[in-house]
């Protein structure tokens, strides 16, 4: 049976840099309180005029394939997670396969949100392991600044997400390289963090209105103590059940690459699995959370800094909107 290896990671981030300051210029917000309660200096946010979800991923996607040594006419397969595709259908799986110029194959959209990512690496591991395809693109990329509420109405979220796209190229390979994933999800908590709109469920009347009038349902709403509890609790166990699953323990983990959720999250698994901070990859500081988006950021620019080397055990986990959470330990290669 074959194994599948990432071969190649890729990045990129819109120029355009938010500071702390720059919110406490939209809002009632400060750098001392962000800083403190998510370790977050400042993030990106996209150009309208030239960014897109479908174009940053493309971006991402020619490094890594670059990178791996690849053209992009040796994609079989793409993966695309993300909760801000550019148009409400179809997905950004197609707009990116027709930037790539690859007509033809096929295209998945995944909305499993900060967890969006693992969910696509697992599922083109599966791919891969059934010798379906041999290379498959997975991407996790995000514009989430269009749809935060920078009034102080929104300050809990506004502050927090912010836009970028990650890469990374599958291949099979005969070693094996993704050892497993994990991924749960529990849909009693879908509304403590979510956006209502353009949702289905809403009236017909209210939908087709030629001016919408309430447009709150399009903003991000989160209810930050409840996240917050449930993930450093679902971090935990995601984790643990990886390694339970593999026959390791966490003195077998050398790099830990978590969702960049808040830098308060990762210091308090970092605590609990007894990891120095150089083990645990966090550039939240740099670019907050961009949900599908930060864990192949953040995978890339720890490959760049050499951060990953032969044989390491990577572990990847995230935890976001759903509730969904999930896992991956990686045998580096
Ligand atoms: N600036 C200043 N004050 C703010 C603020 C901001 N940006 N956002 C909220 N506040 C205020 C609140 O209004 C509240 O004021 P009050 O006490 O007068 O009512 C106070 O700060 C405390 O709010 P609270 O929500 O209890 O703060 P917190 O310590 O829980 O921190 C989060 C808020 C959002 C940073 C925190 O809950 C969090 O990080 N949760 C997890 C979020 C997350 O990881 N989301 C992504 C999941 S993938």
């Amino acid at each position: 049976m074959p194994y599948s290896k990432i071969a190649g990671l890729g990045h990129h981030v819109p120029e355009q840099i938010i500071t702390n300051d720059y919110l406490s210029s939209l809002m009632e917000t400060n750098n001392e309180w962000i800083i403190e309660r998510t370790g977050i200096k400042e993030r990106r946010w996209f150009n309208p005029e030239k960014d897109t979800v479908a174009n940053m991923a493309a971006k991402a996607s020619r490094m890594a394939l670059e990178r791996a040594g690849l053209k992009e006419k040796d994609v079989e397969f793409i993966v695309f997670a993300t909760i801000t595709s550019d148009y409400y259908f179809p997905g950004s799986g197609v707009l990116l396969q027709r930037e790539l110029g690859l007509e033809g194959i096929g295209a998945l959209d995944i909305k499993n949100a900060c967890s969006g990512f693992i969910y696509a690496l697992s599922i083109a591991d599966q791919f891969i392991k059934s010798g379906m395809y041999k290379t498959v693109l997975v991407v996790g990329a995000e514009i989430q600044s269009s749809a935060l509420d920078v009034t102080t109405r929104g300050r809990n979220t506004a502050v927090i997400f912010g836009d970028g796209a990650g890469a990374a190229v599958l291949t099979a390979t005969n070693k094996q390289g993704i050892l497993s994933t994990h991924l749960h999800a529990d849909g009693r908590f879908a509304e403590e963090l979510y956006v209502k709109d353009p949702g289905s469920s809403r009236p017909r009347e209210e939908r087709q209105a030629d001016q919408i009038l309430d447009t709150t349902g399009f903003k991000v709403v989160m209810n930050g103590n409840q996240v917050f509890k449930h993930a450093v609790v679902r971090f935990m166990e995601v984790i643990n059940e990886a390694l339970h699953a593999n026959n390791l323990t966490k003195e077998d983990i050398n790099l830990l690459v978590p969702h960049q959720a808040n830098l308060r999250i990762s210091q308090y698994i970092q605590e609990k699995l007894s990891l120095r901070e150089d083990q645990v990859y966090n550039n939240i500081m740099r670019y907050g959370n961009t949900t599908a988006a930060s864990i192949p950021i953040a995978l890339s620019e720890a490959w760049a800094e050499g951060k990953l080397k032969e044989n390491d055990l990577l572990c990847l986990a995230a935890f976001g909107s759903g509730f969904t959470w999930a896992s991956a330990l990686i045998r580096w290669q």
